[in-house]
């Protein structure tokens, strides 16, 4: 049989990731490529004890079908802490729930693009949401940035370059792959020449609880006035990505078209779950929770930072991360990450190629690392290997 695929299939393929998947669950390697939070930090007990909870004590109606916005208790709950974070004035009817921040892109993706429709993007980037995007038959304009952000006045120029400018996908903090954080004056900036163009931001934040300084700049809805962002948020890296819980918060016009557009996917996200999250939210000490995890991956991003001092050749350049899982290689320039990698895979390490997030994968010599699912001592073995693999 042959089989007529669509296009789009086509587009969501990596051999490369495909090939870094297959070796994940290989225990003679260490990985250090995933973006997975650690397995010994998730709340288990606490969660299982939620679930008995929701099955005890909680109304019918959540077994039933329901609407495709999500449970209320739960999007007030999320929305108020947006709002307290971001002195912003959202309400329930401002968000819906999704399965996971992936979803979120997924959907802000159908609501959004027409083939063709150009998304412009930080460049390195995220390389799911890239595949996402593709699926939608989208092209990219790959934009620069600093350690301050995306630059700006390239931004302009790009989106004068073209006629069918749609979206500006960003993860402000502690960006997956660089780790980077925007500042304050880049979000507002970003805001004021989409604004101009009429183009809609996508906050892509599901890092954003996992901060190692005390203060988190404020979500880009902060600074818009007319209603152009749309924030994603998620459970994944905070509580635990098995759940697939995650939030789309925009304005109203948006959020209906959205709410439909998850309807006709999945018609909602499990009420179950989200019951089991709400009682965790509202039973346990979430915060304590985050503390907890994030004063963890400081320790493994400091210890990282220091093993990559000592065993990576000296030429290695990189900025340490103020939260979140990633840190990002520049090797120097005559350096192929991706063609390197069998050689790292046979010495039983594994990263992530650097070329993989970039739109055009122009960028040969960076590599990602992933510090936060890995305990110190296989952390070590791992950065020694790949100081053997890149000193050579
Ligand atoms: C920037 C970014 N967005 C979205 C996701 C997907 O997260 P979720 O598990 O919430 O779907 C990830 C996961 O690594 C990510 O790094």
């Amino acid at each position: 049989m042959k089989y007529n695929f669509a296009d789009r299939i086509n587009h969501m393929d990596s051999k490369e990731i495909s090939q870094i998947m297959g070796t994940l669950s290989n225990p003679k390697i260490i990985s250090l490529s995933a973006g997975s939070p650690s397995m010994d930090l998730f709340p288990v007990k606490e969660l299982k004890e939620c679930a008995n909870m929701t099955y005890t004590d909680a109304s019918s109606s959540i077994f039933q079908y329901s609407t495709a916005e999500g449970f209320l208790p739960l999007r007030n709950w999320i929305v108020n802490k947006h709002n307290l974070e971001n002195n912003t004035s959202f309400n329930e009817k401002n968000i819906v729930i999704s399965n996971g921040s992936q979803q979120g892109i997924d959907l802000v993706s159908k609501t959004f693009l027409n083939k063709g429709d150009v998304i412009l993007c930080e460049n390195p980037t995220y390389t799911v949401a890239l595949s996402t995007f593709k699926s939608y038959e989208c092209n990219f304009l790959g934009i620069e940035s600093d350690e301050h952000g995306m630059i700006i006045s390239n931004l302009e120029k790009a989106i004068e370059s073209v006629s069918n400018a749609k979206l500006i996908y960003i993860v402000p903090n502690f960006q997956n792959p660089t780790g980077s954080t925007w500042d304050e004056i880049r979000r507002i900036q970003l805001v004021e020449v989409a604004t101009r163009h009429n183009l809609v931001i996508v906050e892509d934040d599901p890092y954003r609880d996992i901060s190692f300084v005390p203060n988190v700049h404020s979500s880009i809805t902060k600074f818009d006035s007319f209603g152009n962002v749309i924030s994603l948020g998620s459970f994944s890296k905070s509580l635990c990505p098995g759940l697939r819980l995650g939030w789309i918060i925009a304005n109203n016009e948006i959020i209906g078209k959205i709410a439909l557009a998850k309807q006709v996917t999945d018609v909602q996200t499990s009420y179950i779950l989200q019951q089991q999250v709400y009682n965790y939210l509202t039973k346990y000490d979430f915060q304590k929770h985050l503390k907890n995890i994030s004063e963890v991956y400081k320790d493994r991003c400091t210890l990282t930072c220091n093993l990559v001092d000592e065993y990576l050749p000296e030429s290695v350049r990189y900025k340490k991360p103020d939260g979140g899982l990633f840190i990002w290689l520049k090797l120097s320039t005559d350096v192929d990450t991706l063609k390197m990698l069998p050689k790292a895979i046979e010495r039983g390490v594994l990263y992530f190629p650097g070329e993989l997030f970039y739109t055009d994968r122009s960028t040969k010599n960076c590599l990602r690392l992933n510090y936060s699912s890995v305990k110190k001592d296989k952390l070590v073995e791992g950065i020694v290997k790949l100081g053997e693999v890149f000193n050579k």
